[in-house]
């Protein structure tokens, strides 16, 4: 007898304010600011792995940005290096984006935007 997939789990959370929608595993901010938990958890462990690699870059050019999270908390870390985000997924453009604009407004670090 065939078995019918379960319904995907749906839930909203509000931490801060900021209500955070269930998609597949994953919370995504309503402000387009996608948010991976793994890469959450994994942020810090792997910038301190780039920190000595970061320490002489002028530029860095990240492929799979995804979220953008990574490249926002690498950025603020490092504000002389020039990050350029790539993504695969046109779907994660307005997280990017929403990310690299909250960096520019702190204006303590340099994206490359040029497409
Ligand atoms: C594990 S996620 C990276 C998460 C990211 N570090 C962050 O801060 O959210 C890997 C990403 O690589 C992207 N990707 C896969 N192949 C790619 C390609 N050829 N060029 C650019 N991005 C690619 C996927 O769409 C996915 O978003």
């Amino acid at each position: 007898m065939a078995q019918t997939a379960p319904a995907p789990h749906r839930a909203s959370i509000v931490e801060g304010g900021v209500v955070y929608k269930q998609n597949l595993g994953e919370f995504v901010k309503k402000d387009s600011k996608v948010f991976f938990a793994a890469t959450d958890r994994n942020k810090e462990a792997t910038l301190e792995q780039l920190r000595p690699y970061l320490a002489d870059a002028v530029q860095v050019l990240k492929v799979g940005s995804g979220s953008c999270q990574h490249i926002y908390h690498f950025a603020r870390e490092f504000p002389g290096v020039v990050f350029q985000p790539t993504e695969y997924d046109t779907s994660l453009f307005t997280s990017i984006e929403a990310y690299t604009n909250d960096l520019l407004s702190q204006a303590t670090t340099s994206i490359s935007t040029a497409s």
